[in-house]
């Protein structure tokens, strides 16, 4: 059997099937690291609006929302979000594969590629993400590409019916 490949490229509006099939099957495992949904969230129309308001928000310069593929299959998203310009030139990133697909090295090959993206076609200089500390998974997949920890960020995220600390991570994009 063929080793996988990942690859990563801007979200369309098309991809709101796959993405919606992921989103519902693997409900119940996310709701313990994402904040509450609308019902709205986990409908094929809800998402395709979803994925307007993203690239809407990508036309004005302030992300870059992509989905991770296995060859030709959506298997997840990363986004680079929040984008700063000016004296920052940073963003932050955020990611999910899908649980059939994790395991095999996608989300660590994925940041990677999204941190070549930022560094050459944005223009960016700094890279930040965070995880919550139970997130062990997460946190591999930033150590392996060089992200360092800052800190723990208090209280700062409300999921599955409680406040949750976050470990914020810093990756400086020339080094
Ligand atoms: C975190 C996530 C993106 C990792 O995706 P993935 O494609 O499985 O990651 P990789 O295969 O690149 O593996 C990364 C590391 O995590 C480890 N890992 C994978 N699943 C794990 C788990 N359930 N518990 C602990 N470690 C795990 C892998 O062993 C690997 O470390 P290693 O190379 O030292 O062995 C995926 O689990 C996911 O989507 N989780 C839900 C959403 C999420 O947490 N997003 C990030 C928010 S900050």
């Amino acid at each position: 059997m063929s080793s996988p490949v990942t690859d990563i490229r801007l979200i369309t509006v098309d991809d709101a099937g796959a993405i919606t099939a992921h989103l519902r099957r693997d409900a119940e495992v996310t709701a313990r690291w994402d904040p509450a949904r609308t019902r709205d969230y986990h409908t094929l129309d809800g998402q395709r609006r979803h994925i307007e308001r993203m690239l809407d928000r990508h036309r004005h310069g302030a992300s870059w929302p992509a989905v991770i593929l296995d060859g030709q299959t959506v298997i997840g998203q990363i986004t680079v979000q929040e984008i700063l310009l000016g004296a920052w030139r940073k963003a932050s990133i955020g990611y999910w594969i899908g649980t059939p697909h994790q395991g095999q090295g996608h989300a660590t090959r994925a940041v990677g590629l999204v941190l070549r993206l930022m560094a050459r076609d944005l223009g960016l200089h700094r890279a930040e993400a965070v995880t919550q500390i139970e997130n062990t998974a997460s946190q591999n997949v930033l150590r392996k590409n060089g992200f360092l920890p800052i800190g723990i960020a208090r209280s700062r995220i409300f999921t599955a019916g409680a406040w949750h600390d976050e470990i914020m991570w810093e990756r400086l994009l020339e080094e």
